[in-house]
């Protein structure tokens, strides 16, 4: 028996993050055993690896492959066992950020990213994708409230987080059957609602 594998994305500010362990909570109500995780991050040396990505300028190819190094660690450690073991796991950011942020945001060449992707990854895709998407304006207001210190990406300018979140939503439109959108300028309760709709229909 193999579990699902379940991915969260979004621009910064999305508010995706708030939406992970109550995912989780609702699974394990219906009995099923899930590990909740994050990248980069997600083991102790993806995690120190957060720490580098995170703050410290860097090449951008550079910046990628400890994306995807953080990511080979995480599926050889984490994601495979649990599935393999028929767990779930609901990981906060995946390869469609890799695609969004370094891709899109910073302009990667597409071939490498699919080049890394299929090294890294060889066939595996999550299951199921939950695209958080809003307006630029809605996202940064979020970001400024929250009062806290901006990491690398954060400071970006709104040009960067423009870019990033039209290649989400081209990853999407390119892959209908696992991404689903999810319009995140949304109460709560309402995002909540959609969720359990998607996760009903696509996955129990
Ligand atoms: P994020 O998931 O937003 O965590 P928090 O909610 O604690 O701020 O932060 C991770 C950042 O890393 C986010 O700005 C996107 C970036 N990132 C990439 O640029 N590429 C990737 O492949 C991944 C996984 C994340």
């Amino acid at each position: 028996m193999k579990g699902k594998f379940i991915t969260f994305e979004g621009i910064d500010g999305a508010g995706k993050s708030s939406h992970v362990e109550w995912l989780a909570e609702w699974l394990r109500a219906r009995g099923i055993v899930v590990q909740v995780t994050r990248e980069p991050g997600g083991t102790e040396l993806g995690e120190k690896l957060r720490a580098l990505l995170l703050n410290e300028p860097m090449h951008l190819e550079t910046e990628t492959l400890l994306m995807f190094a953080a990511r080979r660690e995480h599926l050889a450690r984490l994601i495979e066992p649990a599935l393999a073991r028929g767990e779930w796991v609901v990981c906060d950011r995946f390869s469609d950020a890799t695609y969004a942020y370094q891709g899109g945001g910073r302009g990667l060449d597409r071939n490498k990213f699919l080049t890394l992707e299929h090294w890294v990854q060889e066939r595996l895709q999550p299951d199921l994708t939950l695209l958080f998407d809003l307006p630029l304006d809605i996202a940064r207001e979020r970001i400024v409230l929250a009062n806290r210190v901006l990491d690398k990406f954060e400071q970006e300018r709104v040009d960067f987080h423009e870019r990033v979140r039209q290649a989400y939503l081209e990853r999407a439109h390119g892959n209908p059957s696992r991404i689903q959108v999810i319009n995140a300028d949304n109460s709560i309760d309402n995002i909540r609602k959609k969720l359990e709709k998607i996760l009903l229909v696509n996955c129990l």
